[in-house]
């Protein structure tokens, strides 16, 4: 069969590179996808993600049977319907049961409405509202902007200072939805899980993220400097709970909502005291976990797309080792910065998966924040990290940076 993947960053290089090699896929297309996927799908960067009609067409002109979108922006907007629509079967939700990820109000609402764990909030549609719930709220505070931002849309306000300063940021103007947490403690981890309407099937294996720009979890937000899975300190015990307490209530709330959701959520979540709880869904896979994680699958990522849709029992098979991810940025990231730079020394062998870069002549430049992701494998995740720094430090260019501490907190568990 012929696939379509949608997207051009590292989670799509992933994807393509995962379902091109199953025996069930003939031909893997990316839109637009980028340079560095040309060795595992047909690339068409003339088509632009947002061309929602020119991707219909494509997709009816070449006989594709499945397409699977990757980030969360055309998702959001519809693509999968009008896909659908035109009777090519979508992995990934419409627009209306998308909104899990596109509106941090819907989660919540509909998290409190079932009892899903999540920390508590409040929701305020001002700037005005806004200052005067920071004047004597709790603190430490976090403040969330309705809408897509690219994981950059959230502030950790940990004085009231900061909280003041945050809906300065959040807020250009008077009006606006913004969502105030409760900050919660613990271990984060991500938990994908294919859903298909009330059939439910997380990931037996997990990865975890690192959402903060520099070492030690410092500086601002970003999409994700970097993953790693398995995590060994996060006990198949938590992840049952997760399971139970968050995946199989949150797709049959969803269902039950009139919101059937088909494709990947993606769970955020946290381990507190009292047990996990969510900190966000996401309607697609995480990028950079969908580096790791796929990286270690070792069965037929069509063949589950297959068994989803059928709602048949969904068998992964992962490798015994560990994989670790390590995402170079362009050195400004999550802020400003420049393209342009040359970028060498990586191949593109299953070992890279490339976000942000283009050709240039026979070169690859710079082209976006985040830029290109190593992987290493390892029978710990200690070496894994090891294998991973090791193509890190290999890659020539002025113009990149890097955490140096992806897999620690794993690590001083494993030790
Ligand atoms: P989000 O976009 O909702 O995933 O938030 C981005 C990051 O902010 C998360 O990965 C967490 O590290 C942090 N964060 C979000 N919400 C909370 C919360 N309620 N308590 C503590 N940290 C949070
Ligand atoms: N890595 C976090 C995300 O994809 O949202």
């Amino acid at each position: 069969m012929k696939v379509l993947v949608i997207g051009g960053g590292g989670r799509e290089h992933v994807l393509a590179h995962k379902l091109n090699q199953s025996e069930l896929v003939d031909q893997v297309y990316a839109i637009p996808g980028n340079a560095a996927m040309e060795t595992v799908a047909e690339v068409h960067g003339e088509i632009v993600e947002t061309a929602h009609d020119e991707i219909v067409k494509f997709a009816a002109e070449n006989g594709v049977e499945w397409a699977v979108v990757g980030p969360e922006q055309p998702l959001t907007e519809g693509l999968g319907d009008k896909l659908r629509e035109a009777g090519v079967k979508v992995f990934g939700p419409g627009a209306a049961a998308a909104q899990i990820e596109g509106s941090k109000a819907f989660a919540k609402h509909i998290m409190e409405k079932y009892g899903i764990p999540t920390a508590e909030y409040v929701e305020v549609d001002s700037k005005t509202e806004a200052l005067k719930y920071v004047e004597d709220c709790k603190i430490p505070v976090v403040l969330k902007k309705d809408g897509l931002a690219a994981g950059k849309g959230v502030i950790i306000a940990m004085t009231r200072e900061e909280a003041k300063d945050g809906v300065e940021i959040l807020y250009p103007e008077e009006e606006g939805k913004v969502v105030f947490e409760e900050f919660l403690e613990g271990e984060e981890y991500s938990v994908m899980t294919f859903v298909n309407g009330d059939y439910a099937v997380p990931f037996d294996t997990i990865a975890q993220d690192h959402k903060r720009a520099y070492d030690g979890d410092k500086g601002p937000n970003t999409g994700g400097m970097g993953a790693y899975c398995p995590v060994p300190h996060i006990s198949q015990d938590v992840l049952k709970r997760t399971n139970e307490e968050i995946a199989q209530p949150i797709a049959k709330a969803m269902q039950q909502e009139g919101y059937p959701f088909f494709g990947v959520l993606y769970i955020g979540a946290i381990l507190t005291e009292e047990g996990p709880k969510v900190i966000e869904f996401n309607a697609r896979f995480g990028d950079p976990e969908a580096q790791v994680l796929l990286t270690r699958m070792e069965s037929d990522l069509m063949q589950h797309i297959l068994d989803l849709e059928a709602r048949q029992p969904i068998e992964f098979k992962w490798k015994d080792e560990a994989v670790a991810g390590v995402m170079l940025a362009s050195k400004g990231y999550p802020g400003a910065y420049e393209k342009g730079v040359k970028v060498s020394g990586f191949n593109l062998d299953g070992s890279t998966f490339v976000s942000g870069l283009k050709k240039e002549g026979d070169d690859y430049v710079t082209s976006g924040g985040r830029v290109i992701l190593v992987i290493g494998e390892g029978k710990t995740v200690k070496e894994a990290k090891a294998e991973a720094y090791k193509k890190a430090d290999a890659i020539e260019s002025d113009g990149l940076f890097y955490r140096r501490d992806i897999c620690d907190k794993a690590i001083k568990h494993e030790q």
